[in-house]
């Protein structure tokens, strides 16, 4: 498996196959502590509930440790440069998880450590966060294969990874989003281009396009540094709020989907969070989960 996870896209079919099987494994024994000794660096210069604490408790549950390095104190790229970090870091710790803004500082910092570099959120994607949802779609029905998983809100970061992940499971995924917020074009012509089966298309219709749906999943409507553009986004999200009337217009055993935070009453109703139908905080248990058997995977512990 590639050293480092930056993107879905470092990860092929089987990969990703491998990583959900030791999350399945991990999950009903523990997986035991092959990371005894080593640290993982959590470096966020974003706030994190799920992330950071999945990540310490990932790594504490392996049997190592991690150390939360807050971004206003490392100040990465203005007290020293990007590749300083990452080779300062490399000579202390066997493995970073970075949270920021610009994908081009988590590929930097991949390029410049000598230690595996994980993703924990860029604007770009959060591919952690795709993994344990398709841990989740396969814990609920058995399988991957075949499945349709509709989005519904902005073609961001977690839409983005979604798409990849989805393709490479063998799912097939629809974003649906208003006009001028889709996944851009590049991004569905990339995901359709990867192997694994599944699909990735985008529509403008959140109505028809949950109409086949096994889960559908939305997001915020304005992501971390994006909040301000909130106000004036309202009025073209509003019909892409998944609440009663729009689960209405899924199978009756759609599940509700949410990477969380929510923002109840804007994306998403309370009502629905509530629901049976939710499984929500399946989806935060299962970053630990997944990322477990990422660490365990990628920084040695286990063979892949
Ligand atoms: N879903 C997720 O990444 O949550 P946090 O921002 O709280 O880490
Ligand atoms: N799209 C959101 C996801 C938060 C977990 C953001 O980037 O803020």
């Amino acid at each position: 498996m590639n050293r480092d996870l930056t993107s879905i896209l470092d990860l092929s079919p089987d990969e990703l196959e491998r990583v959900l099987d030791v999350a399945i494994a991990m999950k009903s024994d523990g997986g035991g502590t092959p990371l005894h000794g080593q640290t993982l660096a959590l470096l966020f210069e974003k706030p994190s509930l799920r992330t950071r604490v999945s990540f310490e408790m990932a790594m504490r549950r392996l049997g190592g440790s991690a150390l939360y390095l807050a971004g206003h104190e490392v100040q990465m790229g203005e007290r020293e440069p990007v590749r300083d970090v990452a080779r300062v870091l490399s000579r202390m710790v066997e493995g970073i998880a970075v949270r920021t803004f610009e994908h081009e500082r988590v590929a930097e910092l991949a390029e410049w450590a000598d230690v595996p570099v994980v993703n924990a959120l860029s604007e770009h994607e959060h591919p952690c966060q795709a993994l344990a949802d398709l841990l989740t779609l396969r814990e609920r029905f058995g399988r991957l294969r075949g499945l349709r998983l509709v989005y519904v809100g902005e073609g961001n970061n977690v839409a983005r990874s979604l798409a990849f992940a989805s393709v490479t499971a063998g799912v097939d995924f629809v974003c649906a989003s208003p006009e001028g917020y889709e996944l851009p074009a590049d991004d569905l012509v990339k995901a359709s281009e990867l192997p694994g089966g599944g699909s990735a298309t985008q529509v403008n219709d959140p109505e028809s396009a949950v109409s086949d749906a096994n889960a559908v999943y939305t997001d915020v409507w304005a992501s971390m540094g994006f909040e301000t553009e909130l106000q004036g986004r309202l009025e073209a999200f509003q019909p892409y709020q998944l609440n009663a009337e729009l689960l209405a217009a899924a199978p009756a055993d759609a599940l509700v989907m949410h990477d969380l935070p929510a923002h109840r009453g804007e994306e998403i109703t309370d009502e629905l969070i509530e629901s049976d139908r939710s499984v929500v905080f399946d989806q935060s248990e299962n970053r630990m989960h997944a990322q477990q058997a990422v660490l365990s995977l990628i920084l040695g512990g286990s063979p892949v």
